[in-house]
């Protein structure tokens, strides 16, 4: 029998939630710093690729499996079959890897909105600005400390529908800013060469590890591999469709990731250079790089002070659905109130964030596999543990519950277009690609193979 279970109003409604969650940090700081350190062109159609094939193929079954059971990931895998609620809990590890280090990038968003409040753009503008920001004992923890005390408070207050309100009227501006910002960036001297770097695919430059950070990159971004979508999934109505908005969700997600890039990426040529060093900056780079371009605006220091608090709330919305999610595993597993669990899911953050943070500075002689700490999480959840899931997701799907199972619901409403298409990446496709890249990524991890 059906459980009771809430679900959105209308079609739309699941649509924008969705993508609400799935749209933040990952797209505008994650993803620009990816494409332009893994050969710009090259990278982007990997990722594209990788979204119409992999992506497609993982949210359906993910939102499918959610609305088909009306079960969060541990209890959908274990409806299905017993012996796989393993991997129901091993999906629900992901956000507790990601949640900290999600708040410690939150903390420097707000930092740069108050930098830019206070007008130091070009202050901010200086090459060892964040630099010197982040390697700083205190700072950098306190900035953390506030992000995590807005996305806790928000979720134990229970005020998210206010934020999701809040973010239905932000986000929209978001885009048409980022655009703009874009098209700014695009008409400084020098940026076309960093448009073609970014559209251009450079074939010499495709490895394993290109395809790696693009699959970590694409699971990170459309909150996939993690039982996220799962739990979406779970409060779909049946009347909607499944398979569209499947699709309309990637497209929000990919566009505002690829317009991130362009935003970034052709300034990095304008005001660094375009060197091998200022594209491979890593997660630092939205924070070196927008700051100049501010800089160069006129009221730049208003329309960066507009932008930061707009990337915050986006940024806000995923890190409250991920402490969302947290808090409700923790709940169900052991029965606690909604406070006593956000209370210990904060201690939780701060006892995991705070290292991150200092890993930059006083702690970075902590440096396992030779990575930051920050990076070092990054990469066990998006290089590891989330291949890992997708892999098991695609077997389990594919030869135990069989792949009809999933297109029997996607079809409750309407005809599954893809379907041949999905069931030959579930089954053969995905599983292949997904453990050839896994091994490299242990490799490469290992010293063993050097790219
Ligand atoms: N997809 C989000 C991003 O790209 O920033 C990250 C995320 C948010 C993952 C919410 C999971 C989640 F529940």
């Amino acid at each position: 029998m059906e459980k009771q279970r809430g679900s959105f109003t209308n079609k739309l409604g699941f649509v924008l939630a969705a993508a609400g969650s799935a749209v933040g940090l990952g797209n505008l700081w994650r993803f620009p710093y990816l494409a332009a350190k893994y050969g710009g062109g090259i990278f982007l159609l990997v990722y594209l690729v990788l979204a119409v094939t992999f992506g497609f193929a993982l949210m359906v079954t993910e939102i499918a499996l959610g609305r088909k059971t009306r079960l969060s990931a541990v209890g959908a895998y274990e409806s299905l079959n017993k012996k796989f609620k393993f991997l129901g809990y091993l999906s629900s590890l992901v956000p507790f890897i990601i949640t900290p280090y999600y708040c410690v990038i939150g903390g420097w968003v707000v930092k740069y909105f108050t930098v830019f409040v206070s007008n130091n753009v070009s202050n901010a503008a200086t090459d060892d600005f964040f630099t010197g920001f982040i390697t700083q004992p205190a700072a950098p923890v306190i900035f953390f400390i506030i992000y995590v005390l807005l996305t806790v408070g928000v979720v134990m207050l229970g005020v998210e529908g206010g934020i999701e309100k809040a973010s239905r009227i932000m986000m929209p501006i978001l885009v048409v800013m980022t655009v703009f910002i874009a098209v700014f960036g695009l008409f400084q001297p020098g940026a076309i060469d960093g448009l073609i770097y970014y559209l251009k695919p450079d074939f010499s430059r495709f490895s394993a590890t290109t395809v790696l950070a693009a699959m970590g990159q694409l699971f990170y971004s459309m909150s996939l591999a993690m039982g996220i979508m799962i739990t979406y999934g779970s409060y779909m109505k049946k009347e909607a469709n499944l398979e569209q908005s499947v699709r309309q969700i990637e497209l929000f997600d990919t566009g505002i990731a690829f317009m991130a890039g362009l935003m970034i990426i052709p300034a990095v040529f304008a005001f660094s250079g375009g060197s091998e060093e200022a594209l491979g900056k890593g997660p630092s780079l939205m924070f070196v790089t927008l700051p100049k371009v501010f800089d160069n605006m006129k009221m730049g220091t208003f329309v960066g002070a507009v932008f930061f608090l707009l990337v915050l709330f986006a940024a806000l919305t995923s890190s409250i659905s991920l402490t969302e999610t947290i808090v409700s595993i923790v709940r169900d597993k052991l029965g606690w109130s909604r406070k006593k669990a956000c209370l210990v899911v904060l201690v939780f953050l701060l006892a995991v964030g705070i290292p991150v943070s200092l890993g930059f500075g006083i702690w970075s002689f902590i440096a396992p596999l030779g990575m930051s700490l920050l990076d070092f999480f990054d990469f066990i959840s998006n290089s590891v543990l989330m291949p890992i899931v997708a892999f098991l997701t695609c077997i389990f799907i594919g030869y135990i519950v069989k792949p009809k199972a999933i297109i029997d619901e996607v079809e409750v409403n309407g005809t599954f277009k893809n379907k041949k298409f999905y069931t030959v990446i579930i089954k053969y496709i995905a599983p292949v690609c997904l453990v050839a890249i896994l091994i490299f990524a242990v490799m490469e991890a290992m010293g063993v193979i050097v790219v």
